[in-house]
């Protein structure tokens, strides 16, 4: 959508389209607007009359054109006419200028408002015939039947049974801070994202050779005006941490900086310890701002210290690693190990911004790119088939890190991932789930085998795997896509099977993972290339036969 200073409220006679647009206007300080007033004063005849002298198709016409004229306002709430959704032209002009809200109630709610506002001030003409039909409530049920599917395409939708028109209007107000307010990043080519979540939303800018010019200016142009924080560990510190101290620094802004030893042992509480000592010492302050620069281990543990710092500080990513960049970076998991158990401690904490400079994979080891494709063909089987079909094309020139098609790729597994994580931002609708495609066996394959032995990716890729027979065994994948994922992901130099672990480890590491709710593992099949479905009750023995294959 994009995000304008409108909004139009769409729903029945009755919903509170009046007066929760009323309200809601006055709380933003905005401009109400009554779309039927506006048609009667441009026809200067009533309703009725325009319907009567020159018939339904001439009022739509000039519903269409009010419409018009207030898309080309500002900062105004629209309430329209009950009828306008009927008409896809003044909808669609609604869509595309502004939030549109729907206001829905029950049936019987909407006549009880009616057959009220009828005894005290006379219902508007075009309810008083539906009020005075004999089965006035069943007529209530046909008509909001017929206008369902229009009212579905509201960006936003709220039910005012239960709601005083001052919780429907504040209501309405969250969803447009949230959905609806114009950000200023709106039209910046390098944006590949937005991440819309409870705390606000955020930008994700993907682009080749950008770390240095970008940085600074943007952090600037946001109005920042703290000190920045810079974290990186030893492998990236140079050139990129230097680089993002120089950027920092060209825009004006202070900054220190934190190298801590690379690798995933440093991804402790006593690490994060370290660093909060490190930032209390400098006496960094709630407006300040941390920079997480490098791959998934600095942005976690960076995040995490973000998270926790003064009860939370403002972050910002900049992911060097592919799996970073795809993954880690965006979505606000942020955490520290502990020995028992990977990623045990940890908080949700999104980041103001997130900068990927793609061109930052050319230092990245060649085995730590390989397992980041496996995170983003991931992307693709499970969420996105033009995706795979992107990959099947580009395979050599992505892996030859060709700078236009690896940035459009990084591009678009930044966009899937923002997509899921604002619908689903902390994982109760399921559809977040499916990002874990592949890592129910691959979990059990990185843990059983000792963590290094296995990347992580490395081990998704022999869980997608596991995950494709397993489904294929259920009757939910077909052959088909598990054949495009074999290919696909021996094209990128991917494992498919697992040496030298014992299958029973597997099962074992399996059925400890913290994503099992009442023993019971909950899968993620393809039922299609870029449809992931999730599944329980797949039999053991089923699991176990296909574990066990895997490593033969
Ligand atoms: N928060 C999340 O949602 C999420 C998602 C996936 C993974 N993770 C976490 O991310 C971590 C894995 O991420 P990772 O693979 O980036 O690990 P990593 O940060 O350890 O990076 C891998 C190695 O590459 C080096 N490196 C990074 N960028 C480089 C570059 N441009 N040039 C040269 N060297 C570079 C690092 O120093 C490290 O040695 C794990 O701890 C995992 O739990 C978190
Ligand atoms: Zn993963």
């Amino acid at each position: 959508m994009t995000t304008r200073n409108r909004i139009y409220f769409i729903g029945f006679s009755g919903a509170g389209k009046s007066a929760v647009g009323r309200r809601t206007a006055q709380l933003l300080g905005w401009t109400f607007a009554d779309a039927d007033e506006r048609i009667v004063a441009r026809a200067g005849k009533p309703v009725e009359r325009i319907f009567a002298e020159d018939g339904e198709p001439a009022f739509r016409a000039l519903e269409r054109a009010v419409i018009a004229e207030f898309a080309a306002e500002e900062r105004v709430v629209v309430s329209t006419g009950a009828g306008s959704v009927m008409h896809d032209q003044s909808l669609g002009g609604m869509l595309a200028s502004g939030l549109v809200v729907a206001l829905e109630a029950r049936p019987e709610t909407i006549y009880r408002r009616l057959s009220h506002a009828a005894e005290t001030e006379g219902a508007e003409a075009m309810v008083r015939p539906m009020l005075q039909a004999d089965d006035a409530l069943g007529r209530i049920e046909s008509l909001k039947r017929e206008r369902q599917a229009a009212y579905a395409l509201a960006h936003w939708t709220v039910h005012t049974d239960g709601l005083a028109v001052e919780q429907a209007a504040s209501e309405v107000v969250r969803a447009w801070r949230r959905f609806g307010a114009p950000s200023a990043w709106e039209n910046d080519p390098a944006l590949a994202a937005t991440v819309t979540v409870d705390s606000g939303a955020y930008p994700v800018f993907v682009g080749w050779e950008t770390l240095e010019a970008d940085l600074g200016r943007r952090l600037a142009e946001s109005g920042f005006s703290g000190r920045a924080y810079i974290i990186c560990d030893g492998n990236v510190v140079h050139p990129y941490g230097r680089a993002a101290q120089r950027s920092l620094h060209a825009a004006g802004i202070e900054m220190g900086l934190f190298t801590f030893p690379a690798g995933e042992e440093s991804k402790s509480l006593a690490t994060a310890a370290v660093l909060c000592e490190w930032l209390a010492k400098c006496r960094a302050e709630r407006g300040d701002v941390i920079v997480a620069v490098g791959g998934g281990v600095v942005g976690d543990l960076a995040g995490y210290v973000a998270a926790t710092f003064l009860r939370g500080v403002r972050l910002v990513q900049v992911p060097t690693s592919l799996t970073a960049m795809v993954d880690s970076a965006i979505g606000g998991k942020t955490g520290v190990d502990l020995p028992a158990a990977k990623n045990m401690v940890g908080a949700f904490h999104h980041p103001a911004m997130v900068l990927a400079d793609v061109s930052a994979l050319r230092t990245l080891p060649e085995r730590a790119l390989r397992e980041g494709w496996a995170e983003a063909i991931k992307h693709g089987f499970a969420l996105e088939a033009p995706l795979v079909d992107f990959y099947e094309r580009n395979a050599g020139a992505l892996l030859a890190l060709d700078p236009g098609l690896t940035t459009e790729a990084v591009a678009r597994n930044a966009a899937v991932k923002a997509r899921i994580v604002s619908a689903d931002e902390r994982e109760t609708s399921g559809l977040r789930r499916l990002l874990n495609y592949g890592h129910t066996i691959g979990h059990g394959v990185e843990a059983a085998a000792g963590y290094g032995a296995y990347l992580h990716g490395e081990a998704v890729a022999i869980g997608m795997t596991g995950a494709a027979r397993l489904g294929m065994a259920e009757g939910v994948t077909p052959s088909g896509v598990a054949e495009r994922q074999a290919s696909l992901l021996a094209q990128f130099g991917l494992p498919q099977s697992y040496a030298n672990v014992a299958p029973e480890a597997i099962l074992d590491a399996m059925s400890r993972d913290k994503k099992t709710t009442a023993g019971q593992i909950s899968w993620v099949f393809l039922d299609g290339v870029g449809s992931a479905v999730s599944r329980r009750g797949v039999p053991q023995e089923a699991v176990e036969r296909v574990v066990r294959e895997l490593g033969e």
